[in-house]
């Protein structure tokens, strides 16, 4: 049995149920790991207050999917239009495109069939922000919308304000302290390099920012607004979009045998696009002291570059702690050679480099002192929820910002600084992994991290603001469909 920060063993509390009145949703995710964790676990959530929920994952193979566990719901897969067109061949334009004009069709024959065989069809259209065109699917079909958001407020913040024009871009800082936003004040942390990387550098991306903005395209058409946050991590901006639209905040969309422990047998995501290394990486945990490795891992989109991996190969090797290092098996190659050989097999090992993760299980070990993370929200939340202090090393999209708050407003991280090549150094590594471990910020860091680790339960959990109004969007739906 492996250590953990707290027992994970579900408890027998159960939920709140309402009678069964037979009334199901569906809820369409995008194919991104990023993306299915939080719908799925909001997902489940809703099963657990009595709705039928039915998962719809578009996906030419399932052979890529590793389904572990989703018993409450039921999920169907649907055509992304990639079964006969190899998708490496379009430009990421081309692509999104195509996976929008397949998608919207293959959701329709689903509604469509869905509503001519059940007696009592869903009403209910759950989709998620990035695929906007969801909600007209919706509507065609007499069904209501609910748009996901499954990332930070701030991020969905600065969308929406350059979607409406009060932002424009190219970004340009207002004031001569390089700032760009003072309203609602919290943004004036964010200097010009802190936005999302989709709006920092317009011709980059293209494709990618249409659908980010996209995002407030049809909004107001969406009956409900949903967001992975919780009100009091993000209080300023949650209380700035309520004053203009209505929303709900939902999260963290963590499973809750790490959270409330309300939901019997939610022990873990349950949907992975990758096989994780389970069992590897507690065996390796488990014979390490507390708080003696650094878990360290980029998500499941960045790519680093070669002499990035290299750098950070050499801090990792010539740091104190013991690391568990993330490296996707398309990035294997970029690693210096004879590093994995020179780590050796034995578990005495100072480090260890898997394939993928259990994230949640290795956060919650009690060997796992630190995270070193790109900062995607998914990761960030959980960091927060499990209370584990942050290195922060961004890399696109959403992550220097959601890196920003990580360190300046909720000051549970240290960030580390590329150089002017815009790598960043082993040393550099190397001596924050340091500052974490002693001294007056490293204390702080810690004590903070563990207080939000408490907020983050406290949201999700009984009478909690999340739990509250995921209630209300179940009586929603309920008082919509009875
Ligand atoms: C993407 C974007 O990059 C991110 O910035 C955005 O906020 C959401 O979509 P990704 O890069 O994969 O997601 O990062 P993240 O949001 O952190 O999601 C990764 C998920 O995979 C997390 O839930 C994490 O627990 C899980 N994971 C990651 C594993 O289970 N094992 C691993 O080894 C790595």
């Amino acid at each position: 049995m492996s250590s953990s920060r707290e027992g994970i063993c579900p408890s027998n509390r159960q939920p709140t149920m309402y009678p069964a009145k037979d009334i199901h949703v569906l809820v369409l995710a995008h194919p991104v790991q990023g993306h299915i964790n939080p719908m799925l676990q909001f997902s489940k959530r809703l099963a657990s207050k009595g709705l039928k929920v039915t998962f719809l994952i578009p996906i030419s193979t399932k052979k890529s999917l590793n389904l572990v566990n989703a018993s409450s719901i039921q999920v169907e897969y649907i055509s992304d239009g990639f079964d006969n067109v190899e998708a490496d061949k379009l430009s990421t334009k081309e692509y999104l495109e195509h996976f929008r004009l397949s998608v919207s069709q293959s959701l329709s024959d689903f509604i469509q069939k869905h509503q001519s065989c059940q007696e009592n069809p869903a009403k209910v259209l759950i989709y998620d922000s990035f695929d906007s065109w969801a909600l007209d699917v919706a509507i065609e079909h007499g069904m209501h919308g609910a748009s996901f958001f499954t990332q930070s407020c701030v991020v969905s913040c600065i969308y929406y304000l350059v979607h409406q024009g009060t932002v424009k871009l190219p970004l340009d800082a207002v004031d001569g302290q390089g700032r760009v936003l003072c309203d609602p004040p919290v943004m004036s942390v964010l200097g010009l390099n802190d936005f999302p990387s989709f709006v920092a550098d317009v011709h980059k991306y293209p494709g990618v920012l249409d659908i980010v903005l996209g995002q407030f395209s049809n909004f107001r058409k969406a009956k409900w607004l949903l967001f992975n946050t919780f009100t009091e991590l993000e209080e300023e901006l949650v209380n700035w979009m309520g004053n203009q639209w209505s929303m709900m905040t939902v999260g963290p969309t963590i499973p809750s045998v790490y959270m409330d422990k309300r939901l019997e047998d939610d022990t873990g995501y349950g949907l992975s696009l990758f096989k994780p290394e389970a069992e590897a990486c507690l065996r390796w945990l488990d014979s390490k002291p507390p708080c003696s490795t650094v878990y360290v891992s980029f998500g499941s989109l960045a790519s680093l570059g070669e002499d990035q991996m290299e750098e950070l190969a050499s801090g990792l090797r010539s740091m104190k702690s013991h690391f568990l290092w993330v490296v996707r098996e398309s990035e294997e190659k970029k690693l210096p050679r004879n590093f994995l050989q020179e780590l050796g097999l034995d578990d005495d090992k100072k480090g260890l480099v898997v394939r993928w993760s259990n994230q949640l299980q290795v956060l919650s070990h009690v060997s796992v002192g630190c995270f070193m993370t790109h900062c995607g929200w998914n990761s960030t939340l959980e960091a927060l929820s499990l209370g584990v202090p942050m290195v922060v090393m961004p890399q696109w999209t959403d992550q220097p910002t959601n890196a920003t708050f990580i360190v300046e407003v909720w000051k549970v991280g240290l960030r580390v600084r590329a150089n002017e090549r815009g790598v960043v150094t082993g040393e550099e590594i190397e001596l924050r992994e340091r500052d974490h471990g002693g001294g007056e910020r490293g204390k702080e860091i810690r004590e903070n991290s563990l207080g939000w680790k408490e907020l983050a339960k406290r949201a999700i959990d009984e009478g909690g603001s999340s739990e509250k109004n995921i209630q209300e969007f179940v009586s929603n739906v309920l008082d919509l469909c009875t």
